[in-house]
């Protein structure tokens, strides 16, 4: 999709005259409001609902899940009280809207934002998955499609996407973004904000993207939610500010400040990343709300001695919006009455949010259709996108002796393990709006290609649990098959917000299953489905073809069956290393060189044996960034630098042939790196800095050519400013991060 660039810190001057009249209209009182987000609803008994929802997925029913409205909102709304709300259901929506378009005094519509993170009723592949597609127009589809189903219940926001660099797969928060990687990060980012906006945000179809967790997020400590970070600015700038930047240039007009502190300050009062970079450094106009009741946490973090003084810190150091936490409705006007906080800075942040509600065309349109929903949700065209989605985001890590693709009819297959026949956690986390009763299983989509006289199915265990478990059934239709298909992994309950692990390993019974099940000595296929990259050495020794299916959303178990029988070729490569032990973490591909790199011998004067290594693992992950398999082979060969030596401004061109040498058709996720060799700073052994999709039939060679401007390769220097220096540069073709065919270039003073 040809990429369209926005100016995002230019400021639309007919929006802007209507930004300035209604706000010199306005009481104090309805600016603060302006800048609250408040739930409607009465207090839930969350255990209650989820128990109920359970039992309906249990029964094969839809669940719809009512919430009663505060009987005190509609008086806040008509005073003008609340900006804000996070909701999902039309008529309530419109209900709202209505008192504060019809009711209150300046007629202001109501942003209302959801956490639409992969999917919205069509439930797409959890976005680490979706990542591993490489494929963004796709993706961009994929957010068009949630935009689609979203707005039409009302949402006009969504607190999506997720652009935190993660690293750790202990934190369970790794399942909503891209993983590793700032370059594939930022092209998510922009195909997300590309596919929730468009470039038509006034029809009502569309939400505004508000990119998260500003910033830092996915560097806490020990892989733990909500824990302390400590990052260096110039890995900030260079690794986990580029994908917000990105967002916004794609034309994000929000931001969600993050809930942990970096170095000592919480993102929800850090000066520094809300006020120094986000409006010195980069200008940009956008609206940043808090996140959940952070402002709040601000007590707990021991920066703010209450909550007032917290809503001060965070008012001050540029957080706009309070989402939950009461305090700005609670003390802002009060602590603008004692000069505590300028008036001015409310303004500024009241014009920010009146900027995005009418960018949102709100006014001309607070209103949505009530029974459209129904005629979009889960339409062909979205499904089959899914589906498709889910196709390109399986990872095919093993294969031996190709024992995949299985041969429909040829094979008694024993169809195991505890999601196998499974809907409700193929959803993955955040599918608030899925349906269990949605979900194609496993065992559907196989059943799609076998007679049922050609399969058993049997359940083995339990996703958790730690009681003895009888395998016998198990076992014994292992041995009556000619291939074991084991569904093993994680359920829902174990990525996600709050769902961190220390052992990364198959959860409850399951790697007793899977020993009893090899004991019987038929060739497995192991399908993983998990939110994160697991820790699975043995399991990977014992299995002859593993395929990581991640929670891949409503038409995954049809995508497994297609890839098994080899309908479609795999294609997905990984976006976030798989360690070989928890304690490589944190590993990934571009990392340092160090002093004492492991692959130093020779190198130095001093042949040290003393390196950089662990004694009992080497330094690789199992699975490295960018790796998966494909049914056929590809073959690289003919790099050709175009452009040896080049000036600053000068634009790198290199290419190399890509060959389809196997039987299949496939397609070849092709990637670009580069190495800076000598730096005023360290850098990365490689660094990812292009990569195309290339569909090749059988004996089909194609040349695939990269540009890439100098002014690209830069970092932060040792003052911290953006910087590209001359020098010799290293070059890849390959198809992952850890091979490829190698290449020079000199970047001239
Ligand atoms: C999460 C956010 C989310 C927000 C609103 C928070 O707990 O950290 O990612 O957008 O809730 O639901």
């Amino acid at each position: 999709m040809e990429e369209k660039s926005i100016h995002y810190n230019q400021l639309d001057p007919a929006i802007e005259s209507r930004v300035n009249d209604l706000l010199a209209k306005m009481t104090l009182s309805e600016k603060v409001g302006q800048l609250v987000q408040e739930n409607p609803f009465e207090a839930v008994d969350w255990m209650a609902v989820m128990k109920q929802k359970a039992l309906a997925e249990e029964q094969g029913l839809p669940f719809r899940f009512h919430q009663e409205l505060r009987p005190d909102f509609e008086a806040i709304l008509l005073a003008g009280r609340v900006g804000v709300i996070n909701s999902a259901e039309v008529g309530i929506i419109n209900q709202l809207q209505r008192k504060a378009v019809e009711g209150s005094h300046l007629h202001i519509p109501l942003l209302v934002g959801h956490d639409v993170i992969h999917g919205f009723r069509t439930v797409f592949p959890i976005p680490l998955a979706e990542a591993c597609t490489w494929d963004p127009e796709l993706i961009e589809q994929a957010a068009h499609a949630a935009a689609e189903e979203a707005s039409a219940c009302g949402i006009n926001w969504v607190f999506s996407p997720m652009v935190d660099i993660a690293r750790d797969p202990r934190w369970g928060r790794i399942a909503e973004g891209s993983g590793e990687d700032p370059f594939l990060g930022m092209a998510m980012a922009k195909a997300q904000v590309r596919g929730y906006q468009r470039d038509d945000l006034k029809s009502g179809r569309r939400m505004a993207a508000c990119p998260k967790h500003y910033v830092g997020y996915g560097a806490v400590e020990a892989g733990r939610d909500y824990n302390t970070v400590d990052l260096s600015e110039r890995t900030l700038r260079d690794v986990y500010l580029p994908p917000f930047k990105a967002a916004f240039e794609a034309g994000a007009g929000s931001t969600m400040s993050a809930f942990n502190e970096i170095g000592g300050v919480p993102g929800t009062c850090n000066p520094f990343t809300l006020r120094t970079i986000l409006r010195q450094e980069w200008t940009w106009p956008g609206v940043v709300i808090s996140d959940f009741n952070a402002i709040g946490e601000l007590v707990q973090h021991g920066v703010a001695v209450d909550l007032k003084d917290a809503s001060r810190l965070s008012i001050l150091a540029g957080v706009d919006i309070d989402m939950e936490s009461g305090g700005y409705a609670r003390y802002l006007a009060e602590l603008v009455e004692e000069k505590a906080v300028p008036i001015e800075v409310v303004d500024e942040a009241v014009r920010r949010v009146l900027r995005l509600k009418f960018g949102l065309g709100l006014f001309e349109h607070p209103y949505n259709e009530e029974g459209l929903a129904e005629t979009i949700h889960l339409n062909a065209e979205f499904r089959s996108l899914a589906l498709q989605a889910a196709h390109e985001s399986m990872v095919l890590l093993k294969n031996n002796a190709n024992l995949l693709p299985l041969k429909p009819g040829k094979n008694r297959i024993a169809l195991i393990g505890p999601l196998a026949d499974n809907r409700t956690d193929l959803l993955g986390t955040w599918a608030i709006s899925g349906q269990a009763a949605d979900v194609d299983t496993v065992l559907q989509g196989i059943r799609n290609y076998l007679p049922d006289s050609m399969l058993t199915s049997v359940q083995g265990c339990a996703l958790t649990g730690t009681d003895p478990v009888d395998f016998s059934a198990a076992v014994a239709a292992a041995r009556e098959a000619d291939v074991v298909i084991l569904v093993l992994g994680e359920g829902v309950a174990m990525s996600g917000e709050a769902h961190s692990r220390t052992h990364l390993g198959l959860p409850a019974r399951q790697q007793e299953l899977l020993d009893a099940v090899a004991a019987a000595g038929k060739p497995i296929v192991c399908v993983l489905m998990s939110g994160r990259p697991l820790v699975v050495p043995h399991l990977v020794e014992q299995v002859d073809a593993l395929l990581a299916a991640w929670h891949g959303g409503i038409r995954a178990g049809q995508a497994v069956a297609d890839i098994l029988f080899g309908t479609v070729n795999p294609s997905g490569k990984l976006t976030a290393s798989w360690p070989r032990a928890e304690g490589q973490i944190p590993v990934y591909y571009a990392h340092k060189s160090t002093g004492r790199p492991a692959e130093s011998k020779g190198t130095t004067q001093f042949d040290v044996p003393f390196r950089s290594t662990h004694l009992d693992e080497p330094n690789a992950p199992a699975f490295g960034f960018g790796c998966g398999l494909s049914y056929t082979r590809f073959e690289y060969t003919d790099l050709v630098v175009e452009t040896p030596s080049l000036p600053l401004e000068g634009t790198l061109a290199v290419s190399a042939a890509i060959k389809n040498t196997g039987e299949r058709a496939g397609t070849e996720v092709v990637q670009l790196y580069i190495r800076d060799l000598v730096a005023s700073v360290t850098r990365p052994v490689k660094e990812l800095k292009g990569f195309t999709r290339v569909a090749l039939q059988p004996g089909e060679e194609q040349r695939v050519r990269f540009e890439l401007p100098v002014k690209e390769l830069g970092f932060s220097g040792l003052d911290m400013s953006y910087i590209v220096e001359p020098g010799r540069f290293k070059v890849w073709i390959g198809p992952d991060s850890s091979q490829g065919l190698e290449g020079e270039f000199v970047v001239r003073p």
